[in-house]
């Protein structure tokens, strides 16, 4: 990470950059205000699958050695090329593991650069409202606390050789909505729930913000003011520059550079169309067209020592290395919520060396299903599947496999082995980023006139030096190569029909089923959860999934994963969702904090996983320290085999208003029969509530109740700290 120098160095630097500025004409200041590739040419080329052909370039200036930038997405992986496709970012967040998600960030930074981008657009951390969102797979849960150590881990490890972006700037968590809906929100919630994790992660010194295409209390993200400016840059010091979504993240060219909204991405689109004339008649300042450019500059060279370091060969992609951490990954994400004795024992874990056959079955079984299809599909050369990945892990067992089309099939297959896996739940055709019906008039006077030629004629030039990049085998034989899966937000939160119908065939003809759950966020499970032993959650679980999970299900890796959202028994028990609002409140409550006030009991909390031991929490006090909280623990475990358990704390101020929020989060290594303490550390700051007199967060003094826990919802043990 790196960290703005000394004074003096620092002085330099603003004079470095302000000598440049000072030196740019008028058109190269404005030409660092957008996209490097004219509208038209870029368009066509995005549509002949130009995500993963080539980053998207901005605000080069060669003449005055100015670097500008190449943009490549995630989150799962780099979309340009292909790059490793790790699990997706809900999978990393159920790893509740910050120092792994900085060990994938590190290894996408090294593929980012291989790929000749330098931009990482993958630090997405909006936090999930409710699961119907489409793009819940790419964030990392429910709780601000959470996401925002997992997002600023990713963008510590990703900055270690590049920039990294943090998106989308703000309430953006509604998709097939997006670019109309309108997001009401209180100052208090606004600050309480919807920004701390993009603050952690300003904390954290990224780079670049990418702004929303919503708009909150009435202004567009990508123009308001209020949000680049007054909370971004005067109330949390963020010195980096911010970007906008693609093609239609803002909608004032002149209102959006003054916002604070530096570089419109991806392409020449509106601000080239309009700020001549803007600046001319005076709707705008040269003062904020300078701003803007010196941000962008500054930050490019915060970077530049980093980035003049050697770029790792195109070997590095998907390497062995990084394949290796993948599976790692996939197999701590997984999230085992409910294992029940099967006659001696828990069903899991499956002993690889005594279990004689297993069938495998579903529509998901054998299926490439690395999930969303649009911005943050990554082109892995090669996936595993959990049916390859269950061969490899029992390779004395018989592995039959059926898709499941026709469930009394399946159910005879799953009769004749002595353990059922059934694999059900999404695909990118349920869930994901959305496209289809923005075309509303309004979007379409966006659109600028025709390109410039000779703009095209260099465009082009520079495209064709790009190396040749085609599609794995897998997105062949899938016949979309470029276009983006039609996704959305989800119509429904329980399983389609036939896999309840698989499911029910499968165990009646099994008493030993597993069910495996490939989805982005929660599943409504009631009406089938209580009929089998074992339900896990496996997430689309990237490249290497098929390994990892098996890994679980074998007993290679222990079950460790634990939830990062509440999973409901009913829909109804959620807070409203509409996926075609034009204006949508959200207030301070969703999520476990939701369910708690109105004494509803989730089917599986927040924070919740099983292991392949037992745990017991058996003590827990805490102490300020250093300008901080301690809160020590002890955990026994309680079982007969080695594991990890995570320990929550979740705080409030006593006598407040506001939920039980968590606060800090560890993880401790447990021998069977023994006893380990751990030491978790909370920030002051994460106590603090918004002051609407001040306008600012502030931590009020005085006794705060700690909740030390295993999941939400969990009594625990509870301590007190006071705050002065
Ligand atoms: C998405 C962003 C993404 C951008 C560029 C947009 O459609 O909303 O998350 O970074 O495309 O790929």
């Amino acid at each position: 990470m790196t960290t703005p120098g000394d004074e003096t160095n620092s002085g330099r630097a603003i004079d470095r950059v302000r000598s440049i500025v000072e030196e740019m004409t008028d058109d190269e200041k404005l030409w660092c205000l957008d996209g490097d590739a004219p509208f038209w040419a870029g368009l066509t080329y995005l549509g002949e699958s130009g995500y993963h052909k080539s980053p998207f370039r901005a605000a080069k200036v060669a003449r005055l050695g100015v670097p500008g930038f190449a943009f490549s997405d995630g989150p799962r992986g780099i979309v340009v090329d292909q790059a490793t496709c790790f699990p997706v970012s809900m999978a990393r967040g159920a790893t509740w593991d910050p120092k792994l998600e900085e060990r994938i960030g590190d290894a996408i930074g090294r593929e980012l650069r291989a790929v000749g981008a330098d931009l990482y657009g993958g630090v997405c951390v909006n936090v999930l409202r409710h699961p119907a969102w489409g793009r819940a797979q790419e964030t990392y849960g429910e709780d601000p606390h959470h996401v925002g150590e997992m997002g600023a881990a990713l963008a510590r490890g990703v900055q270690a050789h590049g920039m990294a972006c943090v998106k989308h700037f703000a309430c953006n968590s509604m998709e097939n909505a997006r670019f109309q809906v309108d997001i009401a929100v209180d100052e208090a919630a606004l600050h309480e729930v919807y920004l701390p994790q993009f603050k952690r992660i300003v904390d954290e010194g990224v780079a670049v913000v990418m702004s929303a295409y919503n708009s909150v209390n009435g202004e567009w993200c990508g123009d308001s003011r209020a949000l680049l400016t007054d909370v971004l840059r005067d109330e949390w010091g963020f010195d980096g520059f911010v970007i906008s979504d693609w093609i239609f993240g803002l909608r004032d060219a002149a209102r959006s550079v003054h916002a604070g909204l530096d570089v419109e991405m991806p392409y020449r689109m509106i601000r080239a169309g309009r700020l001549p004339d803007a600046l001319e008649k005076g709707d705008l300042a040269w003062e904020d067209v300078d701003r803007a450019v010196e941000r962008v500059i500054a930050t490019c060279l915060r970077f530049e020592e980093i980035l003049a370091r050697p770029v790792p060969g195109r070997e590095v992609l998907a390497c062995a290395e990084h394949r290796e951490l993948a599976r790692e990954v996939a197999a701590k994400s997984v999230v085992l919520l409910r294992n029940e004795p099967v006659d001696a024992g828990p069903l899991l874990p499956l002993d690889p060396r005594s279990t004689g056959s297993v069938a495998v079955l579903g529509r998901l079984a054998d299926r490439v299903n690395l999930g969303d299809g649009g911005s943050s599909d990554v082109w892995a050369p090669e996936v595993v599947t959990l049916l390859d990945g269950i061969r490899a892990a029992a390779p004395g067992a018989v592995v039959s496999n059926d898709d499941g089309t026709d469930p009394a099939e399946a159910a005879v297959v799953a009769g004749e082995a002595e353990v059922a896996v059934v694999v059900v739940g999404y695909t990118r055709l349920d869930e994901g980023e959305y496209i289809g019906e923005f075309a509303t008039d309004h979007l379409m006077d966006l659109f600028p006139g025709d390109d410039d030629p000779e703009l095209v004629e260099a465009f082009t030039a520079q495209v064709a030096t790009e190396r040749l990049i085609e599609p794995p085998p897998h997105v062949v034989a899938r016949g979309e190569a470029g276009g983006f899966a039609a996704g959305g937000d989800r119509s429904s939160l329980r399983l389609h029909d036939e896999d309840v119908a698989l499911i029910a065939a499968v165990s009646a003809a099994n008493p030993r089923t597993v069910v495996v759950l490939v989805a982005g966020s929660a599943v409504v499970m009631s009406e089938w959860d209580r009929t089998v032993p074992a339900v896990v959650q496996s997430w689309y679980s990237g490249m290497e999934g098929g390994h990892g999970v098996a890994d679980v299900l074998f007993g290679q890796a222990e079950a460790c994963g634990r939830l990062p959202f509440s999973v409901p028994n009913d829909d109804s028990d959620l807070p409203q969702f509409d996926a075609r609002a034009n204006e949508f409140t959200y207030d301070a409550w969703h999520g476990y904090w939701y369910l708690e006030r109105a004494g509803t009991v989730p089917a599986y909390p927040f924070g919740f996983g099983l292991g392949y031991t037992t745990f017991a929490l058996e003590e827990a006090r805490a102490e300020t320290s250093g300008g901080g909280i301690v809160v020590h623990a002890t955990v026994a475990n309680t079982g007969g085999r080695a594991g990890s358990d995570l320990v929550q704390v979740y705080a409030r101020r006593r006598g407040s208003d506001r939920p039980f929020r968590l606060v800090g989060f560890g993880r401790v290594g447990v021998e069977p029969g023994g006893r380990a303490g751990l030491a978790i550390p909370v920030r002051t700051e994460s106590l603090a509530e918004r002051d609407l007199d001040a306008h600012a967060m502030v931590v009020r003094p005085g006794p705060y109740d700690l909740r030390v826990a295993r999941h939400a919802g969990d009594p625990g043990i509870t301590t007190e700290v006071v705050v002065d």
